[in-house]
Parts: structure tokens; sequence; C-alpha cells
């Protein structure tokens, strides 16, 4: 008897089995019947095990036979076709479904041509099935996903052609899944019955919507939140066609409303104060804490007096470098209420990272704590923002006040070091302040954030997200995304230093008044069962992390798991890269107990919210698939021309429209924004990412194609890095590129070149390394650094990253075409210094 999930699969090991006895069963192809959209359809099985004898179902509705002779003993593939089977899983009606004991006979796929749906073409058989003609609709295709089309290495191998962008390297991540990659999950009847969009119809019916008439979608949304005035119409404009003028995207323009007052404010009058609204995890298991609603309002509202009493006005930036500390969303949300700008550094950047924030956005506060204690391991904050902040001052730009929480259990006050006149701490004036503070009622186009992130050159972008749609999108994707209910305790591992920990474990939640765990410590601390053992202790019920995560905890042995209960459990979700496949099994199978659905979400910080993700009670999964698009999202897949692709196919991953969360400028550089994001594919935003979409409509994001690398969900930039190794005297020039990495995702590749005369050394490479530690941060070290005399280069001295990715993967057999390059021989070079 299977759980709550369903899993289709041919994987021995982790294959759910019901009463029906389907174990290692593949599916292969879907026929239509002629009946159309929401009618009938066949499904073709091929069972890969030797034995095959009966395919029994329990339900009345089923027939199957099998065709082929069963006792074969060498038999390994045997055709069975179940016909016409009602798809009345994936209708909108309650009508209890055997699914449970008749998981595979009642698979259809519920969405096949998706894309027609997204290109809005009224004459593709999904929309003629919408509009309530079937006549017309092509039958549904395939289950069977393109595996060939993850696994590849540049856009220009790619079947669809897309082809290399001028100026972009492409490096496309994937997985090797092989077969295992065509697992189909359905939600059980179950968990669809309870669930915000219970079917496919469902949500295609909001879907249809969203696009359709956006204003009206969005608008009845917004309204649930307070405004203190209505917005004007129209609900949202924008330009997102470079070729028609500025880029421009505003929504809700003319509402004056306040984010933290929405938080916090509308949650408490709805009756809700006493509700918990943060417990805080310390790093030191039995260490921790609690806030209802009304303790967090009265925090933050201290903290907002305290800021306004210093002279912090609506429209100034304040920068926030904290660890996950419960003030961390305390001091994002006091910055909201008055107006305030917050900007998050994430605690661990370095001080010249720092420094170029501060250099940057001109902060009038910078709020940090003394010290945090992560595992093992104690880390002076307040040193480096002292160092940050010695630095800023002599480049020009002064931060009068250093607000410094003493975080106790880390390192105690008396061994602070302390710059007398601009360090305050915050437990000596802070609680000082009265509990209630007015709310600075703002635009909904005013700004709330601004938020650095990696892009393809040295500098950092200020990503700038407004109050209002940001506001309505987050709450929105947090809600339906991780079907979440009242009764939730949820708890998402980011650091509110990433947008992850803005729109999810800030904001998002909260607007929906959620119970949110917010963890200090390491997942491995005291021992990699840390997070189970969370999960137990708050009876967490919507997990939500990364890939990387996941897979160092795979690597550390089942046991870690299960020796906790984790039956709080109902929802997983998964962000930040691709999560492979066997990641998503064992997330599954382990730590769901193949119960919970896991909501692969694909997003940005430029997004703001989620962007295609599963919505858990809808869709059947597919491991390693971010399945659809939200509400209002119109993912567009095109070549490098610019061309959308319909169908199955594999390019560039662009969105046309604007969505509420977007973002809406790039910090004091709105050319920038332009040209990065909107230029390359005239009339989109360009997301920088590759995509595949197979014949089911699914969405198989492939990474990154721009100079951008993804190391443990985190991104950072070539540039960065080489910018960061020219910086040590022995280094003459560098060239960083992405490789593939076991439990990051992607590790950082470095080749260097040495000035004239100095030996190689590993004293040498470890100082190179410390270098990067120290101009950006730990996270972004380098794993390798390949010594270079010469780096690849073409006559006009672009370097050949295409060459660097062979020789750092070690396909030393693909290095194609080196012809090209000014000086030839540094291939052979390179290779015969690979191993030293
Ligand atoms: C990657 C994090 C595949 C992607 C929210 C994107 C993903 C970058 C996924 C944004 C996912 C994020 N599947 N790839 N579910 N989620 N990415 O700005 O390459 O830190 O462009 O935002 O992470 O990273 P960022």
């Amino acid at each position: 008897m299977i759980n709550d999930m369903m899993m289709i699969t041919n994987n021995s090991k982790y294959a759910s089995t019901s009463s029906t006895n389907i174990n290692n069963i593949q599916i292969i192809k879907q026929l239509g019947q002629g009946g159309g959209w929401g009618q009938h359809a066949s499904i073709i099985f091929i069972f890969s095990n030797k034995k095959y004898s009966s395919l029994s179902s329990s339900s009345s509705t089923v027939t199957a036979a099998s065709t082929s002779s069963s006792s074969s003993s060498s038999s390994t593939v045997n055709k069975i076709q179940v016909n016409r089977i009602p798809t009345s899983q994936f209708s909108n009606n309650n009508s209890k479904s055997n699914l449970t004991t008749t998981p595979l006979v009642k698979v259809k796929h519920p969405l096949p041509y998706f894309h027609f749906l997204v290109s809005n073409r009224s004459s593709s058989p999904i929309m003629a099935a919408m509009n309530g003609s079937s006549s017309s609709t092509t039958p549904p295709n395939s289950f069977t996903t393109s595996n060939h089309l993850r696994h590849v290495e540049s856009m220009s191998t790619l079947p669809s052609g897309a082809g290399p962008i001028p100026k972009l390297n492409a490096l496309i991540l994937g997985e090797s899944l092989a077969s295992e990659e065509d697992d189909l999950v359905l939600p059980s009847h179950d968990f669809s019955a309870q669930a915000h969009v219970s079917s496919p119809h469902k949500y295609l019916d909001m879907y249809k919507s969203s696009i359709e008439d956006p204003a009206g979608f969005w608008s009845g949304i917004a309204s649930q939140f307070y405004w203190k005035h209505k917005w004007a119409h129209p609900v949202y404009s924008e330009n997102l066609d470079i070729r028609k003028g500025r880029i421009n995207i505003e929504w809700f323009k003319g509402g004056i409303t306040n984010i933290c007052y929405n938080c916090l404010d509308t949650i408490i009058a709805a009756g809700n104060g006493e509700k918990i609204a943060i417990y805080w995890e310390g790093n030191e298991p039995g260490v921790d804490a609690s806030l209802t609603y009304n303790q967090l309002l009265h925090r933050v509202c201290q903290l907002a007096n305290y800021l306004k009493d210093i002279g912090v006005r609506k429209g100034d930036a304040v920068l926030i470098y904290l660890p996950m500390l419960m003030e961390l969303p305390i001091a994002m949300l006091a910055c909201a209420r008055i107006g305030a700008v917050h900007s998050v550094v994430f605690a661990g950047f370095s001080s010249e990272s720092l420094v170029q924030r501060i250099m940057d956005c001109k902060p009038k506060i910078v709020i940090t704590c003394n010290a945090v204690q992560r595992g093992s391991k104690t880390i002076h904050l307040k040193d480096i923002v002292d160092t940050a902040l010695t630095h800023s001052s002599l480049s020009g730009a002064t931060v009068d006040v250093c607000l410094t929480y003493e975080n106790e259990s880390a390192l105690k006050k008396e061994n602070t070091k302390w710059v007398e006149g601009r360090d305050t701490w915050w437990q000596d004036v802070v609680p000082k302040y009265p509990a209630t503070c007015d709310v600075e009622w703002v635009d909904a186009e005013d700004p709330l954030f601004l938020l650095y992130t990696s892009g393809s050159t040295g500098k950092p972008k200020g990503v700038l997200h407004t109050t209002g749609g940001y506001m309505v999108y987050t709450a929105t994707t947090f809600k339906y995304a991780f079907d979440y209910k009242q009764s939730d305790i949820y708890w998402c591992t980011a650091d509110c230093g990433w947008i992850t920990g803005h729109s999810y474990v800030t904001y998002g939640p909260l607007l929906n008044g959620a119970t949110v765990v917010v963890f200090e410590g390491a997942p491995n601390y005291p021992d990699f069962g840390r997070c189970w053992d969370i999960v137990d202790k708050y009876k967490v019920s919507i997990f939500y992390t990364a890939p990387t995560l996941v897979r160092s905890l795979m690597r550390e042995g089942d046991e870690h798991v299960t020796r906790y209960s984790r039956k709080s459990l109902r929802v997983l979700g998964s962000v930040g890269e691709p999560i492979n496949p066997s990641a998503w099994r064992w997330f599954f199978n382990l730590v769901g107990d193949s119960r919970c659905p896991i909501s692969d979400t694909w997003w940005q910080t430029e997004t703001g919210g989620f962007m295609i993700t599963p919505l858990p009670g809808a869709w059947p999964q597919k491991p390693g698939s971010a399945t659809f698009p939200f509400f209002g999202v119109q993912p567009v897949i095109v070549d490098e021309k610019g061309a959308e692709l319909e169908g199955e196919c594999s390019g560039y991953l662009c969105v046309k429209g604007s969505w509420p969360g977007a973002f809406r400028t790039l910090y004091g550089d709105h050319e920038r924004y332009e040209t990065t994001y909107f230029s390359a594919f005239p009339g989109y935003y360009f997301s920088g990412d590759g995509c595949s979409r197979d014949k089911d409509g699914y969405h198989w994001l492939t990474g990154r194609v721009d100079d951008v690398i993804n190391v443990s969900g985190h991104r950072i930039g070539t540039a960065e890095v080489e910018s960061a190794l020219v910086a040590h005297p022995h280094c003459a020039e560098a060239a960083v590129v992405g490789v593939e990495h076991e439990v990051k995702g992607q590790g950082i590749y470095a080749f260097v070149t040495l000035v004239e005369g100095v030996p190689y050394s590993d004293d040498l490479r470890k100082s190179l390394i410390m270098t990067v530690r120290k101009q950006i941060g730990a996270f972004a070290a380098p794993d390798r650094i390949h010594w270079a005399p010469g780096l690849p280069k073409t006559r006009s001295g672009k370097i050949m990253r295409r060459i660097l990715r062979k020789i750092a993967s070690r396909q030393l057999d693909e290095l194609g075409d080196i012809s090209t390059l000014a000086d030839p021989a540094v291939v052979d070079q390179l290779i015969a210094l690979a191993d030293c």
C-alpha cells in the first residue's frame, strides 16, 4: 500500500509497490484515443523486469492484458496496452478515486502541449480543450522526457540548434539521468482533495485567467491585503521590449500600503497575535527561543523607533550583516515599517565585499552582531564590519552608526572590539524604545529592498524590489507552491542573506501568518541528523532546502535520517539549482517517506518569487523537473536568435510579460538592467538559464548559460573570482570556469598564470585561495587551481572558456577546433599540467 504519493519507477530500490505488483515498470508511451483532453487515454507500459505475470487492479474501470509471453525469463521487454482509461483523477471533481490501489493504470498526462497555452494561441489543442471544443484536441503524446537534452555541455550541441549566444559562454550542468528520469510521481487523492489547487484542471482555470486577465487576477488577490488607499488604474503597466524604449514595470502604482503592517498588524488583527511567528533554534541543540506575532511586532516597533530616532527616513538604505538570529528578520521588518530600504549582505561575505556594497548603496547605518558560532567555529562578524567601515570611510562613504547585537553564546560583550562614538549595543538601546510604532505608508512602487547578486562582471548588481507587487507575489507563491495551511510549521533552511531568505523565510510566510523556524546553526552540527532533529522538535510540516544540502546529507548515510520520525512532514521543497533525480529520489523516499510531494521551485533574485514550480496537489511530478509556470508567468524557450521554440525543445529560458514580483531596476544602473536582462532577446526578460521542455510540457532547468557559476546554490560570477585572484601579487592572469561537483553542484576551477619567474608551489595555491576567501568570502574559494603558463585565446585576445571547461572536466577528446587560437600549443601545456 502506498502512502500519500505514488511513484512509478523502474528503480527497484525505491519503487513504491501496491497490491498491483507493479515494481520495475517503466512507462514509455501514452497514446491518445481520439477522446481528447480530459477524456480517455491509453498507456503502453514496458515491463523491464524479467518475470511479469499479470497486472491486476481493483479498479473496475481498467482492463489490462498481457500481450506477450510472461513466462519467458529471457524476455526483458513485454508490452501491454491498457485501453480507454477514464482520467477522472485529473478532473476537478472530488469523487473518490481508487488511485491508491491502482496508481499506474490511472496515469494520464494532464497537460500535454502546455506550451500552446503559454504562447496563448487560441487555435492550439489545449486552448480548444479549455474552451470546451475537445474535438480538435491533439492526443497526448508521450511520458518520456528527453534525457539527452539535460546532459549537455553546450547549447550549440542541442537538437534544437539553439546555438551559442554571442558573448555568452554556454555551460549547461546536467545530470546523467538515464531512464530513471521517466519516473512520474502522483499526488494521492487525499493530498489533492485538501490542496488549494487540487487538479491540473483547477490549475488551468486559474492559470488561464492569470494570463488572459492579469489585472483582474492579481487585483483580486491584492484586495485581500491591507491598503491604506487602493491602487490607481491601470493595475499594471510594463514595457519589456527594449526596441520600444525604456524598460519599465509597475504594479499597483498609486496603491498605498506597508508590507510590515501586512506581515504583523493584520495577522494580529485577525486574532492570531498569540500564534508563534518564529521558532528560533540556536547553533547548540537546546538553545532556542520563540516569538509570537504580538511579541514580534513589539520587537520590530522598538527597532523601528530606534532607527527613526537616529535619523533613518523613508528611502534611506540600511545595511544588515547578521547571521540567522531572530534579529535578522526583525531588522528587515523594522526597515520596511518605516519605509527604509534594507540591503542584507550574507554574513559569509568578506569585508572587501561589504565595502563594495557599502560604497554602492551608502547606508545610514550598519546592523550587525559581534560574532556567530557556526558548528564549532566562531566567526567574528564585528571585526569584518570594522575593517569594512574603515575602508569605506577612506573611500568616501562613512557610516555613522554600527548597531551591534551581542550574540552572547558566541562572544561576550567585553571581548568585542569597539569604536566609541560609532558603535552601539543593540541590547543597550533598542529595548528602551516604545513597543508601538506608526507605519510609514508607502506607494506600491516605493523600494522595499536591495539585494546584491553576482553577474557577468566583477561588480555585483543591486537588484531592487518594490513593495506592493513583491508583497502580493511572495505571499501568493508561498501559499500555493507549498500548499500552505494555517496549521503548518514551516522551515526554510536558506539564510536571509539570499533572496530565498527574503521571500520565503521572512515576507512570504509572515504575510500568510505562518509559523517559521529560523535556524542559526549548521546542518552537520552536532551531527548529520540535526535537520531531522529540528523537524521532529518543532513538528515541521513544510521543509524547504537546497539540493546541495540534500546531496551532502545523502552521503552520510540513511541512518541519520531514519532515526528520526519526520512524521510531521507534509511538503518538501527545493531551490537554488537543478535537483538531480537521484537526490530528488532520496529526498522523496527517505526524508519524506514517499509521502510528501517536492516543490522544486525555479526562480531568481530578480524574479522575487517562484516562477516555475509544482503545485503539489495538482501535478504528477517528475524528479528533477520544476514542472509548470506559476500563475501569471509566461516562460518561453528561445533559440539564439530569440525565436520562440515550441513543443519539445531546449534553449534559453525567457519570460514574456511582467509579473508582480519582478525586480524593477538595478540600483543606480538602469542601463545595466536593460542590457543584462532585456537586450539579448528583445521583447523578453532573459533569465540567464538554459531550459528544456519535454513532450508533456514539463520544464527542466539545465543551469546557467552565462558566466555565472552556481556553487551550493550560491551565485558567483566567474569575473568576480578572477578579479579576486589577480589581486594576488603573484597572479598575472586568471580564468575561472565551473565544473561539476558531487555535492556543491558546481565547483570553482581556476586557471592561473603567474607573474614571470614565480615558481609553482602548494603554498602559493593556498595563498591564492586565501585571497579569494578574503576578497569575496569562504564560499567562493576555488576548489582547484590549475597552473597555466598561458591561456587559450583567440587572436583578438578572447579567452576560449569552452576549451578550459573541457580541460577542467578532463574531456580531452572533446576539445573541438583549436586552430583559431593565437597559440594552439597552450592547450598541450595546460593538459600536461593538469595533475600538477
Ligand atoms: C538557479 C535563488 C534549477 C538558476 C532562488 C537561477 C535553479 C539561479 C532553481 C538563481 C531550480 C534556482 N532549478 N535551477 N529549482 N532555483 N536555480 O538568484 O540557475 O540566488 O538562475 O536565486 O539559481 O539564483 P538566485
